[in-house]
């Protein structure tokens, strides 16, 4: 049994030894926001933070994760209203299938809560490991900015 603290509660949960976070948050806490892409830590779509820093769920084990902050997608809206960030993915289209786009957003929020105007090259530089297999580069960064004050640094 892990106690685990998720989106700022405690929940204990049965996991098996080196059982990866992404699959204890959407298999045995419901938390199906975070996304299974590839599996080895190289798409960026199980994205979640962890005492604020983005990390591959995926390759996580959930053990490792006892006594850290773990955010996910589900608790960055609330009462309905969606992040300045999320609602500018939506402002700038930022998604087509949508399967990346928890992981995008988790890491864009991480950027943007250490770097409050990055420019174009700092937002590459920071999502270079999250992939959007349809392709959707430019208007993710634009939707960065958005959310940064709309204005490109
Ligand atoms: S599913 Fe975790 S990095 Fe791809
Ligand atoms: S919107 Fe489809 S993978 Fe990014």
């Amino acid at each position: 049994m892990l106690t685990l603290l998720v989106n700022g509660t405690e929940r204990k949960v049965e996991a098996q030894a080196g059982e990866p976070l992404l699959w204890v948050l959407r298999d045995r806490l419901g938390l199906t926001g975070t996304k299974y892409g590839c599996g080895e830590g190289q798409c960026g779509a199980c994205t979640v933070l962890m005492d604020g820093k983005p990390v591959r769920s995926c390759r996580t084990p959930a053990e490792s994760t006892t006594g850290k902050k773990i955010l996910t997608v589900e608790n960055l809206a609330k009462e309905g209203k969606l992040t300045a960030l999320q609602q500018a993915f939506l402002d700038e289209g930022a998604l087509q299938c949508g399967y990346c786009t928890s992981g995008m957003i988790m890491s864009a929020h991480a950027l943007l809560a250490a770097t409050p105007r990055p420019n174009d090259e700092e937002i590459i530089r920071h999502m270079n490991g999250n992939v959007c297999r349809c392709g959707t580069y430019q208007r993710i960064v634009a939707a960065i900015h958005r959310a940064a004050g709309g204005k490109r640094a």
